[in-house]
C-alpha cells in the first residue's frame, strides 16, 4: 500500500530514541520530512544524524520540553520559520515512575500529569496553527494499555494514559471543522527505557499476557503509526487504535 506521505511535514515528539524515533524513522521511509523532538540532546543528535545519513528527506532537530510553554513555543516558532506548515503531529512523549499510589509524592504526581498531559495540549494548539485543511493534517496521541486496564504501580502514569483517551475524542470532535483528523494508538509491550521497570519485575508474565507470544518490536508499532497518519486512514478518528499483539483480548492467552 503507498501511502502517500511524500513532502508531508511531520513533527513527533519524544522522538530522541525509543519508539518515537522508530515513528520518525518509518515515515522518513515514506519520503516524510521530519522534525525530531526531544529533551535529551545526546539522543536528538544521534537520532539527527541516523536519520540524516540513512534517509533523503528534511530532518530538523527541536530541542526542549514540549511540556514546557516557553519551549515549545521557541520550537514551534523555529518550525514555522523552516517549514511554515505542520501536517501531522505524532504528541509521543511521555514519562513514567515506577511507584506504587502510597509512596508517591505530589512533585512525582504533578510531573507525570505535567508531562505526559501538558506537551500534549501545548504542541497541538501550538501545531493546529500551523496546519492547512487542504494538506488534510493530522494529530495522533500515544496512549498505553495502562490506560485502559491498569498495572499495579504506575497509578499517575495509568490516569495520565486514560485521559489522553478521552482528550483524544474531544480534540477530535473539536477540530475536525477545522479539517484536522485526530486519532491516537496504544502500543505493545516495547523493550524502551520507559518499560524497563515493568519487564524488570516480571518478564515471563508480561509475555504471556500477549497472544501473539512475543514482546512488540519498534517497527510493529511505526508501520500501524504510518497507517493512522496516512489519507489510507482518513476515516479513522476519534478513537485510539491497539497495536498490542492482542494484549487485552481475553482474559487468559493458553500460554
Ligand atoms: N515501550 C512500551 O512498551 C510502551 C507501551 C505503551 C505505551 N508506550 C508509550 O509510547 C510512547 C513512547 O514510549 P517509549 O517506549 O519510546 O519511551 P522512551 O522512554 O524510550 O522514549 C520517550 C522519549 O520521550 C522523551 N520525552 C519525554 N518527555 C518529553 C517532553 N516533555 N518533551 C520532549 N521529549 C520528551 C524522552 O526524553 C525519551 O527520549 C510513550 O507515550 C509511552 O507512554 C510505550
Amino acid at each position: 500500500m503507498k501511502l502517500n506521505l511524500e513532502g508531508k511535514v511531520v513533527l513527533i515528539t519524544g522522538s530522541g530514541k525509543g519508539i518515537g524515533k522508530e515513528i520518525a524513522k518509518s515515515l522518513a521511509e515514506e519520503g516524510a520530512n521530519i522534525i525530531l523532538n526531544d529533551v535529551d540532546p545526546i539522543s536528538l543528535t544521534q537520532a539527527e544524524e541516523e536519520l540524516k545519513s540513512t534517509f533523503p528527506v528534511g530532518v530538523f532537530k527541536a530541542l526542549g520540553s514540549m511540556a514546557e510553554e516557553r519551549d515549545a513555543e521557541r520550537m514551534f516558532a523555529a518550525i514555522e520559520q523552516e517549514f511554515g506548515v505542520l501536517d501531522i503531529l505524532i504528541n509521543n512523549a511521555a514519562i513514567l515512575i515506577d511507584k506504587r499510589f502510597m509512596e508517591m509524592n505530589l512533585m512525582e504526581w504533578r510531573r507525570i500529569f505535567c508531562n505526559n498531559l501538558d506537551s500534549i495540549f501545548l504542541a497541538s494548539q501550538q501545531a493546529v496553527k500551523l496546519m492547512k485543511r487542504d494538506r488534510e493534517p493530522v494529530i495522533l496521541n500515544a496512549g498505553s494499555f495502562g490506560g485502559l486496564i491498569p498495572a499495579i504501580g504506575y497509578s499517575a502514569y495509568n490516569a495520565s494514559k486514560a485521559a489522553i483517551a478521552n482528550l483524544t475524542r474531544t480534540m477530535a470532535a473539536e477540530l475536525n471543522p477545522l479539517g484536522i483528523r485526530v486519532a491516537g494508538y496504544i502500543p505493545g509491550v516495547v523493550l524502551t527505557d520507559i518499560i524497563k521497570p515493568m519487564l524488570e519485575h516480571e518478564p515471563q508474565r508480561l509475555i504471556g499476557q500477549i497472544p501473539l507470544g512475543r514482546l512488540a518490536d519498534p517497527r510493529d508499532i511505526a508501520n500501524a503509526v504510518a497507517f493512522l497518519a496516512s489519507g489510507k486512514a482518513a476515516y479513522v478518528n476519534g478513537t485510539m487504535m491497539e497495536i498490542t499483539g492482542g494484549k487485552l483480548c481475553t482474559q487468559n492467552t493458553g500460554r
